[in-house]
């Protein structure tokens, strides 16, 4: 079993002021990466801010001997975020690894949320991921590697009453990453997610004392550390929380061809349970596949 070195390699990890993002940097910072942490040090709202959370962590990680620059940008700023990749680019000449972690929650029902909420949450987590990614990727391209986690989240994937904002620009964060793992690959940038579940202020309310204690950030990091490494897969969405690691995946059932006549809609009805049906459901390697089994029933029904 080798270890995962990250000797050499450059990392950027938003938001990494508390929480994960902080046990990320720590991380990678003991395994030998040179490491920005940037952090608006704003509340878990998304109000107010200072570059002091990012610099707290920055100076402990040079007090353990390691390398690393603050950096206080907010990721839905694209000037901020341009300037703080060439802050490490100026620093340490290349980005290796970036880790969209950066985040915030405006919690409601639907019923009583406002659209000022809905946007802001999406523009953080969603846009501001892709303003990191989008100034680290001609950079990976060049280079000819990268390594690119997006934090999603259960929330996302499965929903979360409460959080319709953030579950939609969780699950935002897989879509980008599915595409961008198709487009990175030629040149060995692989794009992955990574859906924690840890006891940080985010999850402060949320859970009882007992399960929060079980939920340490630092058993997320390991989760982290492999979507980072030089050997990571691409386009896989890791799950992880107090010491379980699970994998979820986004699949397509075989399905059933009806055709078209005037009752399809009542055939359909009919055969639900059919269509929904997982037995020899696939994980498709890119949308194409949804298109390709159903031209290729089509096809096979008039044989
Ligand atoms: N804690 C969990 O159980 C859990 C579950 C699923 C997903 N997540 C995700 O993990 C990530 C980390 O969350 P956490 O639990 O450590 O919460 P946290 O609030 O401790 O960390 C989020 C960090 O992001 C920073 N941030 C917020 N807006 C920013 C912006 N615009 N620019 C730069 N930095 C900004 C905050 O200042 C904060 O330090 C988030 O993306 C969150 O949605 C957490």
């Amino acid at each position: 079993m080798s270890k995962l070195d990250f000797t050499g390699r450059v990392a950027i990890v938003t938001g990494a002021g508390g929480g994960l993002g902080k046990q990320h940097a720590l991380a990678l910072a003991r395994r030998g990466a040179k490491v920005l942490v940037n952090d608006l040090g704003g509340a878990v709202d998304g109000a107010g801010g200072s570059v002091g959370a990012a610099q707290a962590v920055v100076d402990e990680i040079r007090a353990a001997g390691g390398e690393a620059l603050a950096n206080g940008a907010s990721v839905t700023d694209v000037a901020a975020v341009e300037a703080m990749v060439q802050q490490a680019i100026d620093a340490w000449g290349r980005v290796d690894i970036l880790v969209n972690n950066a985040g915030i929650l405006r919690d409601k029902s639907f019923t009583k949320m406002d659209l000022s909420d809905f946007r802001l949450v999406v523009d953080v987590h969603l846009m501001g991921a892709v303003h990191c990614t989008k100034a680290v990727w001609p950079h990976m391209n060049a280079q000819k590697y990268g390594r690119i986690v997006m934090t999603t989240s259960s929330s996302g994937l499965y929903g979360n009453f409460g959080q319709s904002n953030y579950g939609a620009a969780k699950m935002a964060l897989v879509g980008l990453m599915q595409t961008l793992s198709l487009e990175g690959a030629k040149n060995n940038i692989h794009v992955n997610c990574l859906a924690p579940t840890a006891a940080t202020r985010m999850t402060e309310g949320l859970m009882p004392a007992d399960v929060l204690a079980a939920l340490q950030p630092e058993a997320v990091v390991p989760a982290m550390l492999v979507l980072a490494a030089e050997n990571a897969p691409t386009r896989t969405i890791l799950c992880a929380g107090a010491g379980t690691y699970e994998a979820a995946h986004i699949t397509l059932t075989e399905g059933v061809h009806l055709g078209l006549t005037d009752d399809t809609p009542e055939r359909l009805a009919a055969r639900l349970a059919e269509v929904t049906d997982r037995q020899g459901e696939q994980v498709p390697q890119s949308g194409a596949a949804q298109g390709t089994n159903e031209v290729g029933k089509a096809f096979a029904a008039k044989r």
